[in-house]
């Protein structure tokens, strides 16, 4: 279902910069309980300070392997759950109907970080309880090829009024003489969308294209040379020059941010822009001292009144034909009575910057925290109110392993699907067990015997992270696990078999 081949070929070009002080943790993590061919990644997360309780949610792409595993782990590094259907773009806690609940993206991903798919939205037991898809037939994709759903996987913003926000792509003619390419060529159209979770009803619709008046493509930064994008020369060519990555609702208008336009744009209900900030000219806005910034992700309204704005982003200026730009985790005041934009904040860790030359994530957390994925650095960090950081949370290693956003969360969930036990016969029996995606197992009953009749209770063993592993002295032929979870409920696996050792 999932096609990475493109993007493999993508990310891997892109990739660039000095990474030196962080050690490659090269390698996916293996359990006996989980399939063999998953790519987890091993993690190792520092902590310099207190940090904000939650688990961290992401959607970790192995490009060797080229697949994406999502992932929750602890800040601490400890695999939570993982899930073997592919995905990508956010893996991401949101609240739907006063609930909290996941969303994540699957679909067909191409070169360029193009996608076309659609967002499910899984419960607190990790249950599909709604595929949201964009089912309209005239969208145009690479090698025309249809596809169930039309949503690409740069957002999946979820609502107060049960509707999600997404990003679509539409490959389009277009006269591109005003950059100096073919009046008969090729683009991308940046999209999005409003659609209620519910019946996948469309409740807004917005085009670049339809906006060139007041977005021209010649504000686009994408060179027509570029490698990460087509030179619009023909329909398997098209070129990027929008590339929408984040929306968001705030009243009835919507916040968007283009990276290859490097601005910001305020959009009405009747779909006209109602400001723009760039990070590199100031749009609407003049830019104060060290407010400029590029090829952003994630932009959110923080605050907003009549006087003052506060928007929250994912700086990485860092690209093939822009170099050496530190990522930063950055927050803008703009004024708007002077029209004048301060940092109100600039968030790095300065002993060891980091250059990400694609994707990433801002999060607010509570109390003055907060969480900035680095996207195509494998690197998520914590800052405290004070901009110290707190945590260093690293995933697989540079190079290989990258994740769109990153999200920390609190998460309560009560798995659907029973704890896995296997055995083996070995010294006497070895016992592996887990619970995928349960929180809060505290201990584990061991059942074994020679037949299912026969199964009486071997031993009783604390909980040892993701799995659990025990060694009993006799050769037994049937074995089966209980969770026993910190309220004292208990759910049980199947009986398996014990077999020789794989
Ligand atoms: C990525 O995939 C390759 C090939 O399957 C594997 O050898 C490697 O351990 C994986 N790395 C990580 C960090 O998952
Ligand atoms: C969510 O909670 C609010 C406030 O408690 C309530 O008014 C609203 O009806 C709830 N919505 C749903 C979908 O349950
Ligand atoms: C969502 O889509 C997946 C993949 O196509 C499918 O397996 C699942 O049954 C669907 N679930 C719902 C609730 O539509
Ligand atoms: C673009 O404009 C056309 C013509 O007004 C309209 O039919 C179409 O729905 C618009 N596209 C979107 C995505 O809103
Ligand atoms: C961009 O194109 C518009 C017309 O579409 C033109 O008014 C403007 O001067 C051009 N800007 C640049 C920088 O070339
Ligand atoms: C545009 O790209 C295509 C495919 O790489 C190439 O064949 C063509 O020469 C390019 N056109 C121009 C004007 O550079
Ligand atoms: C950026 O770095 C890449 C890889 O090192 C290099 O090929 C490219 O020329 C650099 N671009 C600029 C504008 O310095
Ligand atoms: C940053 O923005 C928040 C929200 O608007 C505001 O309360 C705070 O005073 C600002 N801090 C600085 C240093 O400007
Ligand atoms: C935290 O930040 C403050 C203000 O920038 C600084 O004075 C202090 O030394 C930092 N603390 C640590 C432990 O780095
Ligand atoms: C324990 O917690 C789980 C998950 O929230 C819940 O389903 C179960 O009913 C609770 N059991 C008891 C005995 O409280």
């Amino acid at each position: 279902m999932l096609r990475l081949t493109s993007a493999l070929v993508l990310f891997q070009a892109i990739l660039c910069s000095s990474f030196a002080q962080f050690q490659s943790l090269g390698h996916a993590q293996s359990f006996n309980t989980t399939p063999s061919h998953l790519q987890i990644p091993v993690v190792q997360s520092t902590k310099h300070g207190k940090t904000e309780a939650g688990y961290i949610f992401v959607n970790p792409l192995n490009r060797t392997a080229g697949t994406v595993t999502p992932c929750i782990f602890t800040d601490d590094g400890r695999l939570i759950w993982y899930s073997s259907s592919l995905s990508f773009g956010p893996l991401r806690p949101q609240t739907y109907q006063n609930k909290t609940v996941l969303t994540t993206w699957i679909g067909a991903v191409f070169s360029q970080g193009l996608g076309w798919g659609f967002v499910s939205v899984l419960d607190d037991t990790y249950t599909v309880i709604h595929n949201v898809t964009l089912e309209d037939q005239s969208f145009q994709t690479f090698n025309h090829t249809p596809y169930q759903s039309y949503m690409d996987f740069h957002e999946s913003q979820v609502t107060d009024d049960g509707s999600i926000l997404v990003t679509a792509l539409n490959i389009t003619p277009a006269d591109m003489s005003s950059v100096g390419g073919p009046n008969a060529g090729f683009v991308i159209d940046s999209l999005f969308y409003e659609i209620d979770i519910a019946t996948n009803k469309v409740l807004f619709s917005w085009s670049g294209l339809n906006h060139t008046s007041q977005i021209p493509m010649n504000n686009s930064m994408l060179p027509l040379t570029s490698t990460i994008s087509g030179n619009g020369s023909s329909f398997e060519q098209p070129w990027g020059y929008f590339h929408m990555n984040s929306v968001a609702k705030y009243g009835s208008n919507y916040l968007i941010s283009s990276r290859m336009l490097c601005t910001l744009f305020l959009i009405g209900p009747d779909g006209n822009v109602i400001w723009r900030l760039s990070g590199i000219g100031g749009g609407d806005f003049r830019l104060g001292m060290n407010t400029h910034f590029c090829y952003q992700h994630d932009a959110r309204i923080l605050h907003q009144d009549s006087k003052k704005f506060t928007i929250t982003l994912h700086d990485n200026g860092d690209t093939e034909y822009d170099n050496n730009t530190v990522s930063r985790a950055l927050v803008l005041d703009l004024d708007m009575t002077t029209k004048l934009v301060t940092v109100n904040r600039s968030l790095r860790n300065p002993h060891n910057p980091i250059f990400a030359v694609s994707q990433g994530s801002y999060q607010t957390l509570l109390n003055g925290h907060v969480l900035t994925g680095h996207g195509a650095f494998p690197v998520i960090e914590e800052f405290d109110a004070q901009g110290n950081i707190t945590m260093t949370f690293q995933f697989g290693s540079t190079y290989e392993t990258s994740t769109y956003r990153a999200y920390k969360s609190p998460w309560h969930p009560n798995p659907a699907a029973p704890p896995v036990a296997v055995a083996y016969t070995g010294h006497g029996t070895d016992v592996y067990m887990s619970w995928n995606g349960a929180t809060d197992v505290e201990s584990w009953n061991v059942y074994a015997g020679s037949n299912v009749a026969s199964l009486a209770k071997a031993t009783s063993i604390p909980n040892g992270g993701f799995e659990t592993s025990v060694n009993l002295a006799k050769q037994f032929g049937m074995v089966q696990v209980e969770a026993v979870r910190s309220n004292g409920s208990t759910m049980r696996s199947i009986v398996v078999k014990v077999t020789s050792p794989p």
